[in-house]
């Protein structure tokens, strides 16, 4: 696995990671993505779903999207009568979901001191944020602080790379290239985590009830190219492990990726990937 995003269950870095550099990054990549997101935007849809259905979300639930992005998870819950407000650490992407849902509030904030009082929600739901956070403890203290007691948080995040092959591909890619960590790249906490430590994680927050379950799907996608774009124009973190190379080895790593792209590709062009992803949830006791 690629260094700078950690490994699978990797062990925490021995050399404790610079949380704030982390979050800088991420927050300046999110900002420029408001508007290319587009991509990943209705392969991370097919979790919502699951996710309100974990918080029993239904009428006159008040209920929190943190990392809301272009607001579809919000927007799905109003439609269920609940009562949502999303954060979201980019300006950009809270513009943006303003725009797409107006009668939804949606506000700049982290998910690391979330805008709210104590015991004000319902319901704490974040669909592929609790992977963008430096300090995933910190944000657990917060989704626990502004829950009722009783009340429900459910996260989202990719399955490991081998499973998960929307981003495992380009990983893969990467790694077979050989290609070195480009400088820059603030390393942050482990990116793919196993059920046990995402268990202890929430539990160690104060949850109960914690759940891990997984979800697998398929993706569609037209053909190698829109994949290739559609990850490097819609993730943060990945595309610098290529656009920071040099151009011998970029090519190197589009070589690779189009042969392990092409174990995917249908009759019709069209790729057919796997697309895995855990939902952990608990509750406040
Ligand atoms: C992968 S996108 C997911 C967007 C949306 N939830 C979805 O499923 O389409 C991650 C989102 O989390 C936001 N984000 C990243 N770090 C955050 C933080 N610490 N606090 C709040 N939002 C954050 C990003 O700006 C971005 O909108």
């Amino acid at each position: 696995m690629v260094q700078p995003l950690g490994g699978e269950g990797s062990p925490a870095p021995a050399i404790p990671i610079d949380a704030d550099a982390f979050n800088r990054f991420e927050a300046a990549g999110w900002e420029a993505r408001a508007s290319s997101y587009a991509f990943l935007s209705p392969i991370t849809g097919r979790v919502i779903g699951a996710l309100l259905g974990a918080v029993q979300a239904g009428p006159d639930t008040q209920l929190l999207d943190v990392g809301s992005g272009p607001g579809d998870l919000a927007a799905a819950a109003a439609e269920r009568g609940a009562d949502p407000v999303g954060i979201d650490v980019a300006p950009s992407m809270v513009r943006r979901a303003a725009m797409a849902h107006p009668g939804i509030p949606f506000r700049v904030g982290s998910f690391e001191a979330i805008p709210g009082g104590a015991g004000s929600f319902d319901a704490v739901v974040g669909n592929f944020v609790f992977n963008h956070v430096g300090r995933p403890a910190v944000a657990l203290a917060e989704a626990h602080r502004v829950l009722r007691p009783g009340g429900r948080l459910a996260l989202s995040t990719w399955d490991a790379a081998r499973h998960n092959r929307i981003l495992g591909l380009l990983l893969d890619a990467i790694e077979a290239a050989e290609a070195p960590p480009p400088p820059g790249l603030p390393p942050g906490p482990t990116n793919f985590r196993t059920d046990a430590e995402l268990r202890a994680l929430f539990e160690a927050a104060g949850f109960a009830d914690v759940g891990v379950s997984h979800l697998h799907y398929e993706a569609r996608i037209p053909d190698t190219d829109t994949l290739w774009h559609g990850v490097l124009d819609s993730a943060v973190r990945i595309p610098p492990l290529v656009t920071g190379q040099a151009p011998d080895i970029q090519a190197r790593i589009r070589a690779a990726f189009d042969r392990l792209c092409a174990p995917h590709a249908r009759d019709d062009g069209s790729l057919a990937i796997p697309v895995a992803v855990q939902v952990t949830q608990g509750r406040r006791p």
